[in-house]
């Protein structure tokens, strides 16, 4: 037995202790499950994903490792305990469990295997982050994985697209409410290797990121990425303040999924009309707007494709198509554009 096995086998058993404590403590019942059940989740949608609850305590974890058995440097590897330190920072050898009183949202690798966690603090308090992260181990490569996707690829498949949101609740409430074909970068931007995931499953990715301006940035960003890697794009904005959780709270099911299917653009059709709004009646602005959506165009790798954004981009900003063209084939020129 390796190394990265027995994270694997702590990792599993530490995801059964806290859906164990989630659905049959007193504790991890009143305060977490009540606290899904107020977000929306039911039970069946609390199994799919094996949620569960770490308790308010500085050593359950440690504890009940301890008595199933299990080696302490494997839980320490796997970041479920944090080393104390003492005043000048030495290693007291003393250990602490990282995750106290949040519910935990299990993250599984492609073959179903836990390989870490996120959690959410219960608490109000500002001081507390919202949510903690397993750090990276043998096991755990967070710009490798993709929150859901385990519960997600069959329906990657059979529906030739996958939705790309940002959080765990927002995986979760979509999934629950039968878009399954949902996956999280979880906050983090975009990696290639996530990309190529979702490759594995699909070439069409619909990006539904949060309706606020740090999600509308993020998904520009992210978004070239994902053409780099020769997916076909689409993106769909929410009302601001609202993320694909709380809307599909407001809305239903019903009317969240007619919202997502009439609202979604084309990317660079959206980072088109976007910047060219943006810099109407200023013709500095404007020529750098196309220039900025040249850029994109740039990294779709499919000639065709590349061709009918561009007469698009023409259109949009009312630039001669030649002009533009010319202007194409320099930039891609120029080194280090
Ligand atoms: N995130 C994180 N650490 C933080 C904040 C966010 O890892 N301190 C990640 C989480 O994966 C989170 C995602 O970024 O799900 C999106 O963040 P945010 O929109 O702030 O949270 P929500 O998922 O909407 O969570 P909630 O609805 O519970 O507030
Ligand atoms: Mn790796
Ligand atoms: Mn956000
Ligand atoms: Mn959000
Ligand atoms: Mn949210």
């Amino acid at each position: 037995q390796n190394e990265r096995d027995s994270q694997f086998i702590v990792s599993d058993w530490a995801k059964n202790h806290y859906h164990r404590l989630l659905l049959n403590s007193e504790e991890g019942m009143s305060i977490g499950y009540g606290y899904l059940k107020e977000r929306g989740l039911n039970l069946t949608t609390i199994q799919q994903f094996e949620l569960g609850y770490s308790l308010d305590s500085w050593d359950d974890l440690l504890k009940a490792a301890e008595a199933a058995g299990y080696d302490k440097k494997y839980l320490e590897k796997t970041g479920l305990t944090v080393i104390r330190t003492d005043d000048q920072g030495h290693d007291t050898g003393r250990r602490y469990d990282r995750f106290r009183g949040r519910v935990m949202f299990p993250i599984h690798n492609i073959s179903g295997r836990v390989v870490g966690f996120g959690a959410r603090t219960l608490k109000r308090d500002d001081k507390m982050a919202k949510y903690l992260n397993s750090p990276e181990s043998d096991i755990y490569h967070k710009s490798d994985v993709l929150y859901g996707l385990f519960q997600a690829r069959q329906a990657i498949r059979t529906e030739e697209m996958c939705y790309l949101v940002e959080g765990y609740l927002d995986v979760l409430s979509l999934y629950q409410g039968g878009i399954k074909n949902v996956v999280a970068s979880s906050g983090t931007s975009l990696t290639e290797g996530q990309i190529r995931l979702i490759k594995r499953y699909s070439d069409n990715v619909t990006v539904l990121y949060d309706g606020d301006a740090a999600g509308i940035k993020a998904s520009l960003r992210g978004t070239d990425l994902l053409l780099e890697g020769g997916l076909n794009v689409r993106v769909v904005l929410f009302p601001n303040g609202d993320d694909p959780d709380s809307y599909i709270r407001k809305v239903g099911d019903q009317r969240f999924t007619e919202y997502i299917e009439n609202q979604s653009q084309d990317f660079i059709t959206f980072k088109t009309t976007l910047v060219a709004r943006e810099a109407s009646g200023d013709p500095v602005k404007k020529a750098e707007a196309i220039r900025d959506v040249l850029h994109s165009i740039a990294k779709v790798p499919d000639a065709i494709k590349r061709s009918v954004f561009l007469q698009q981009t023409s259109a949009t900003f009312g630039i001669d198509e030649q002009v533009l063209i010319t202007e194409y084939n320099k930039l891609v020129k120029a080194p280090a554009a």
